[in-house]
């Protein structure tokens, strides 16, 4: 790596404004589009039976590689980074990536996003290395049923990773659940009594149609309101100040004495758009500006023939001029049933 040119110039937040005046922040990396789950929206079921069509190593960016183009949006006024996959635990020497990143100056916010499979025996690590706080995946607080969601039987060792995590002091500890009618509906209160009981973040996420998630369909949706609704049969949702908030979540606390929150992302029904911050930097190397639309700049080309950072500079910045106003995914549904194409293990979600 040419440390010689990375630049240290001062971040200059106003050029991070995109067309609509919102202000980009945060960049996730998505470190692999591997994983050790199969969980029944990020795959389809033909996938979850054979093999996933996978990127081969040279289309990844190697570290090095990431590491580059972290330093240089960190020197361009990014101060958040959340590391996701696929599953990016799973990925060889992961630790030592994460303790590179924690040392680039003006790095202050990591965070991770894990199906927690893989955790536990690394969370001291993780969190000395200055990964502060963690989402896991859980979709289920029932082991069986959780093994028929991500195709593995393995529910007390990411509930194992859930417990660490508290213990070692992340915070926010987040659980992300995406609600799917006819598949945990009916545990959306067991998990509104676990946010009474610890100091989890449990979010409820709309189901979205995602490209390869074949297995979504209208009558899986339930929105947010509805969630909100079964919930307040068992107390007042109290909405908490925008300072606890964080992120396109609602936030609420279920009654006076609960010790954690409920959280409602409801890309479908509310989106937040207008308020959104990110950019995305996937596995193979693409700079994407929404989740849900397909255009991307492929930094890899630059990456690998060029030590210029200014090159990585433009591309970073016409991602930022790129970014769309909104992800418009109601109209497209109404339109054509359309879904976008990238695949959630490959964008990093
Ligand atoms: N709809 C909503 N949420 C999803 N996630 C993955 N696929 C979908 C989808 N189709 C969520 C998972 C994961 C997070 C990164 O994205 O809960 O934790
Ligand atoms: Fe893996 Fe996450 Fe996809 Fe589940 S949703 S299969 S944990 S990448």
């Amino acid at each position: 790596m040419n440390r010689e040119n990375t630049s240290t110039a001062p971040a200059s937040t106003a050029s991070l404004l995109d067309p609509f005046s919102r202000s980009i922040s945060y960049l996730r990396l998505s470190l692999t589009d591997r994983c050790n789950l199969r969980c029944l929206y990020c795959v389809t079921e033909e996938e979850a039976e054979g093999s996933l069509c996978k990127l081969q190593h040279e289309d990844l960016l190697s570290y090095e590689e990431m590491l580059r183009v972290v330093r240089v949006a960190v020197a361009m006024g990014i101060g958040k980074l959340r590391i996701t996959g696929g599953e990016p635990l799973i990925r060889r020497n992961v630790l030592d990536f994460i303790g590179a990143l924690g040392a680039i100056p003006g790095l202050n916010d990591i965070r991770l996003t894990t199906n927690g499979v893989l955790f536990a025996d690394k969370a001291e690590q993780l969190f000395a290395a200055g990964v502060g706080k963690v989402n896991f995946s859980l979709d289920s607080l029932e082991p069986e049923r959780f093994a028929r969601i991500t195709g593995k039987d393995c529910w007390h060792q990411v509930w194992r990773s859930i417990e660490k995590a508290m213990a070692v002091g992340f915070t926010p500890v987040k659980l992300n659940v995406v609600a799917m009618r006819g598949v945990n509906d009916d545990e959306f209160e067991d998990f509104a009594r676990l946010s009474q009981r610890l100091p989890l973040q449990v979010r409820f996420i709309e189901f979205m149609p995602m490209g390869a998630s074949s297995r979504w369909n209208r009558g899986m949706y339930i929105s947010s309101d509805a969630i909100m609704a079964t919930i307040s049969r068992l107390g007042e949702l109290i909405p908490m100040e925008r300072a606890h908030r964080d992120g396109p979540a609602r936030v609420y606390r279920l009654g006076e004495d609960a010790l954690g929150t409920l959280g409602f992302i409801s890309p479908i029904s509310h989106h937040f758009c207008d308020h959104c911050n990110r950019l995305r930097l996937t596995s193979a190397g693409a700079l994407r500006s929404c989740l849900l639309h397909d255009e991307e700049i492929d930094l890899r080309p630059i990456l690998r023939t060029s030590q210029d950072d200014a090159l990585i500079r433009a591309a970073i910045l016409q991602a930022i001029h790129n970014k769309p106003k909104g992800h418009q995914l109601e109209k497209r549904l109404r339109d054509s049933g359309g879904d976008c194409h990238g695949r959630m293990s490959r964008i990093g979600g």
